[in-house]
């Protein structure tokens, strides 16, 4: 454990606490194809999911263990409650990894005890020993958490701690559940935790935190500072009401800062080794992956990976950087993976250049779905001339999602202007070759087209989210649709680019209501890991 304890553990939990953002639902597939992402971008465990909470969570674990967690691949973790059940299926849905771990949790907090639990700190006191231990039998890795660390009581933490390490937990996790504490408060926690845990040296320590104050990553950050050494984070933030602590802005504040962390880990501060073994330069590719596939749009301001993070508009700005890039850069765009809109296929381009740009691209597609994405470039050259790779990822992204077709957009007609009611045609298709046909009349072009999809699939929803933005410059460029709608209280989003945004926006559409559709078809309830009671 003493070589662990020098670099810091990066922890990704955007399959499980990031999927718990309200419509970022992702399917399988989906979860499997930013799990290997997640592996590309050099993160050492993946929370693939809570395996307890349906069939779909456990087979998405399942799959990722036996598909990602390779022998030289992340460790592959299960969340379960503090229950046999929760555990049991945790450890079966992790077995296919070569390193697997079980992630079990128990609130500690008195107003989680009273409230949420209605148990009393004897009898949580109790569940850790039983519960660590069952996990211990069935596999080593055990992390424990004691939910809501951040607002319970000190000295009952160090005791719940201890009992967890000695029963065999060997990464113990601290959870700033509701983002409440402060950096200073959450160091201070962290160092009394190492200074008042007598076994706390058999552990690693991690944090986990969440954003409602927008103080997640700076928290973690004074942690580091006090001996954490495990960050559990999300890509771009995601997670549960303000999100996690975002993956890419503490590793790029440990990859720029690192002659301010180096001492903090026992190194010299001009050591120039990484802290950590992320792959910098995946992390922009990463973002838009979780983004598309998710529906979560990143903000223009958002740090490291938003569309202005690296844009200098004002004069003064514009001419320091000219004369010299360190005068108003503290970090290279190219260190995230952001290159410069190179023009890389065109109208000529065949398959074996396609292909071999798409593998440079980091994506390596099945046959079926490089056919697709080929056939889509094709018809993209045809209108567009020059095709740069932000083309090609939005073009991969589109046809690759893997959502049950229940409808299919066959065709969409509009005609609209200022003199004229915005009218749409809708054609769907449904998997037994039937079309269905209807139109409507809007108060707009997207409007009259989304009337008109809803007259056909006939499932009530209300679009609470639309938007678009072009995915280059230029007046030829593809625009990129991502919509967000509600059902029974439930949010789903869909995503879809194409050089015409009425035919982006109806797939966007579909997409959504294909996932309602999914959902609708599953009888099960999924359960939340966080508010369900211990059972
Ligand atoms: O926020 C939280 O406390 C959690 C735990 C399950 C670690 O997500
Ligand atoms: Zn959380």
């Amino acid at each position: 454990m003493a070589n662990e304890q020098d670099r810091i553990i990066i922890f990704d939990t955007t399959l499980r606490d990031g999927e718990q953002s309200p419509g970022a639902t992702l399917n399988v597939d989906e979860k499997l194809t930013i799990a290997k992402a997640l592996a590309r971008l050099g993160v050492d465990v993946i929370e693939a999911g809570f395996p307890r909470a349906s069939t779909g969570d456990f087979e998405a674990v399942q799959k990722i263990a036996d598909q990602v967690g390779t022998e030289n691949g992340p460790t592959i973790c299960g969340l379960a409650r503090a229950t046999k059940e929760d555990i049991r299926q945790a450890a079966e849905a992790v077995k296919p990894a070569a390193k697997g771990r079980i992630h079990t949790f128990i609130a500690t907090s008195d107003i989680h005890l009273e409230y949420k639990l209605r148990k009393t700190r004897q009898e949580v006191l109790a569940i850790i020993p039983e519960m660590v231990g069952y996990a211990k039998s069935l596999i080593n890795d055990i992390e424990f958490s004691p939910e809501d660390a951040g607002r319970s009581d000190p000295e009952f933490l160090y005791q719940v701690l201890e009992v967890a390490i000695a029963s065999g937990a060997t990464t113990v996790n601290i959870p700033d559940t509701v983002g409440y504490t402060t950096p200073e408060e959450f160091g201070a926690l962290i160092r009394g935790i190492k200074e008042n845990v007598p076994n706390i040296d058999q552990a690693i320590i991690s944090v986990h935190g969440h954003n409602d104050l927008g103080l997640a990553v700076a928290n973690f950050l004074s942690a580091v500072q006090n001996g954490a050494r495990q960050l559990e984070c999300t890509i771009n933030g995601i997670g549960e009401r303000a999100g996690n602590a975002a993956l890419e802005e503490l590793v790029m504040a440990l990859y720029v800062r690192r002659g301010f962390y180096n001492p903090f880990l026992g190194r010299p501060a001009e050591s120039t080794e990484p802290l950590c073994n992320i792959d910098t330069t995946q992390i922009y590719k990463t973002s838009r992956l979780v983004s598309n596939l998710t529906g979560m749009l990143v903000q223009p301001n958002k740090a490291i990976v938003g569309a202005n993070a690296f844009a200098h508009e004002s004069g003064i700005h514009q001419d320091g950087v000219l004369k010299h890039r360190l005068t108003y850069e503290i970090m290279d765009a190219k260190s995230i993976g952001l290159t410069k809109n190179l023009i890389v296929l065109g109208k000529h381009s065949g398959r074996h250049a396609f292909r071999d740009r798409l593998q440079t691209l980091g994506y390596d597609l099945s046959e079926t779905d490089l056919n697709k994405a080929f056939l889509r470039f094709k018809d993209l050259a045809d209108k567009k001339k020059e095709i740069s790779d932000l083309d090609l990822e939005a073009i991969v992204n589109d046809e690759t999602q893997h959502v049950p077709e229940l409808f299919h957009l066959e065709l969409v007609q509009v005609s609209c202007g200022d003199r004229a009611r915005p009218t749409a045609t809708v054609t769907l298709r449904t998997p037994q070759g039937e079309e269905l046909t209807d139109a409507a009349i809007g108060t707009g072009p997207v409007d009259a087209v989304y009337k008109a999809i809803n007259r056909v699939v006939n499932i009530p929803n209300e679009l609470i989210e639309y938007s678009v933005k072009s995915v280059t410059e230029g007046i030829d460029a593809m625009g990129e649709v991502t919509i967000r709608l509600r059902h029974e209280g439930r949010t789903f989003s869909g995503h879809a680019a194409n050089t015409d945004i009425i035919v982006a926006s109806a797939r966007a559409y579909i997409s959504a209501l294909n996932r309602l559709s999914a959902t609708l078809n599953q009888t099960e309830n999924p359960i939340h890991p966080q508010t369900a009671a211990l059972a």
